[in-house]
């Protein structure tokens, strides 16, 4: 039997008063209804990550989830045109971890819904040997999507939210198939 797709799901922002809890949790219910997915999620709040990535604090123990992962959801606001400092540190405190694997972003904010944030996560990734789906899932105005609970609900993005699942599934499974044969080169 084929064994079941790790997928990891990042949430990205740590401020007080974030709204990146609610986001992640709204792709944790599409992921809910999938067969073969193992999930684990890892809020970085919840992680002591030193800058100098030494191997102090939980560094050993994010690497060591992101190398059991076979692919990844990222999910990112956008500040300032760009995506979080600590979402910076964490990808920069792994390197084996991400090679030949697949990545996936949600992203969420003002108008631009955090495509400015995703389009400068793409090349670091490159960077580090892992590929990108096309698919991305932009959430304008997020505030709006919350009901009085904090529960996110965006009717305009199920499309393209099982866009994005069907392609990090398809790519995650294929280049765990790829990484059986060899490290990537
Ligand atoms: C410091 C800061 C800068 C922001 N800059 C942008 C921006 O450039 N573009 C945008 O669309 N939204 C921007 N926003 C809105 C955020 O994307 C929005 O508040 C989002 O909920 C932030 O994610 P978080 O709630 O998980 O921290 C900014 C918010 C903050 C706090």
């Amino acid at each position: 039997m084929t064994p079941p797709l790790r997928l990891l799901l990042v949430v990205g922002s740590v401020r007080d008063g974030r709204r990146g809890p609610a986001v992640a949790d709204w792709v944790r219910r599409r992921l809910a209804g999938r067969d073969g997915i193992e999930l684990d999620v890892v809020d970085l709040l919840d992680l002591d990550l030193p800058a100098s990535a030494d191997g102090s604090g939980d560094t050993e123990a994010w690497r060591d989830r992101v190398a059991a992962a076979d692919a990844f959801v990222v999910v990112t606001p956008e500040y300032n045109h760009g995506y979080p400092g600590p979402l910076k540190t964490a990808i920069d405190a792994v390197t084996d971890g991400w090679h030949g694997k697949t990545v996936a972003f949600v992203s969420y904010g003002g108008t631009a819904g955090g495509a400015r944030a995703v389009e400068q996560l793409r090349p670091v990734f490159a960077e580090l040997h892992a590929h990108t789906v096309r698919e991305q899932v932009l959430l304008p105005h997020v505030w709006e999507l919350l009901d009085a609970d904090g529960v996110l609900d965006a009717p305009r993005a199920e499309g393209a939210v099982t866009a994005m699942l069907d392609q990090v599934v398809w790519w995650g499974t294929a280049l765990r198939s790829a990484r059986a044969v060899g490290a990537p080169v």
